[in-house]
């Protein structure tokens, strides 16, 4: 028997498939997550509080019936997580303003009719130096190339391998701590997606599933540590760090992406630059 009130439970070694309401779910759940990231980018600029854009993005969920799936999860205090610089993920919105030169990746989960859509971009503070772009064209060029071998037939090890050699030809490093994940009506659900691996390891992709991807790549040294906050979570040698995400789901032909912006500001993710001054 199916009603509104059954349970849906994380069930070890088992991975969901999902039919085309399912989809439909997803597609609006991911597609407002990916208007909040848009709603963003002319807000990141030097002297804006991570607070003020924690605020944003509470605001713009309800406003929209959504609610942002962090805010209370597992004692998470807020409704975005903001990494700047060598933070690699789950940064905490704070009272310190963003300045000129920050690279911060910025992550929302939304629950949009009990479906969830998480996505995360990196948007540079003003002008960001060489290295720092370098990285982010990295970054989410991984991310490009790890979705691009999504189809029924590949394995997990397929993505894992697609983001890690692409990484690691550029001279970057690919973070082991930390890892996608099935999502639907659950946040973080089977199966575990690694950002390395090889081609033929882990679970045979189905048509139906959905999952995230979201590589998280640093300049240095791959190893990370967490703060005294219990969240936070920074590389050891203090290198720059940078993460993109999106919420996509496997087809019977490849892969629909969720959380593409409608905008097209998958990136950059940043403000035009000014225009020149018009002569009089
Ligand atoms: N959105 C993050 C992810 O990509 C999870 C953040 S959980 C939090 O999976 F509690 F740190 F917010
Ligand atoms: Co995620
Ligand atoms: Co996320």
């Amino acid at each position: 028997m199916n009603n509104s009130t059954t349970l849906v439970r994380r069930q070890p070694g088992s991975i969901r498939l999902h039919g085309p309401e399912a989809f439909a779910a997803m597609r609006k759940a991911g597609r407002l997550t990916a208007e909040a990231l848009d709603m963003l980018v002319p807000m990141v600029q030097p002297g804006v509080t991570t607070d003020a854009i924690d605020r944003a993005v509470f605001e713009f969920a309800i406003d929209h019936k959504a609610f942002p799936a962090t805010l209370y999860y597992h004692g998470y205090p807020r409704s975005c997580c903001t990494s700047i610089n060598h933070v690699v993920c789950h940064g905490i919105p704070s009272d310190k303003p963003l300045r000129e030169g920050d690279i911060v990746n910025i992550d929302v989960t939304f629950i949009v009719d009990g479906w969830h859509g998480d996505a995360s971009r990196m948007y540079a503070v003003g002008e960001i130096p060489r290295r720092a772009m370098r990285l982010l064209e990295v970054t989410h060029e991984s991310l490009e190339r790890g979705m691009a071998v999504v189809k029924p037939g590949a394995t997990l090890g397929h993505i894992g391998e697609a983001i890690q050699v692409f990484a690691e030809a550029e001279r970057c490093s690919v973070v082991r701590d930390f890892c996608g994940h099935g999502l639907g009506q659950l946040f973080h659900d089977e199966p575990n997606i690694l950002h390395y691996g090889r081609a033929g390891e882990g679970a045979v992709l189905k048509p139906g599933m959905f999952f995230t991807i979201e590589p998280m790549i640093n300049l240095g040294r791959p190893h990370v540590k967490i703060l005294a906050d219990g969240w936070t979570a920074v590389t050891r040698d203090r290198s720059l760090s940078a993460q993109f995400e999106h919420t996509i789901g496997v087809t019977e032909t490849g892969v629909e992406i969720f959380t593409r912006s409608p905008k097209g500001l998958d990136f950059p993710a940043q403000p035009a630059p000014p225009r020149p001054a018009t002569l009089p």
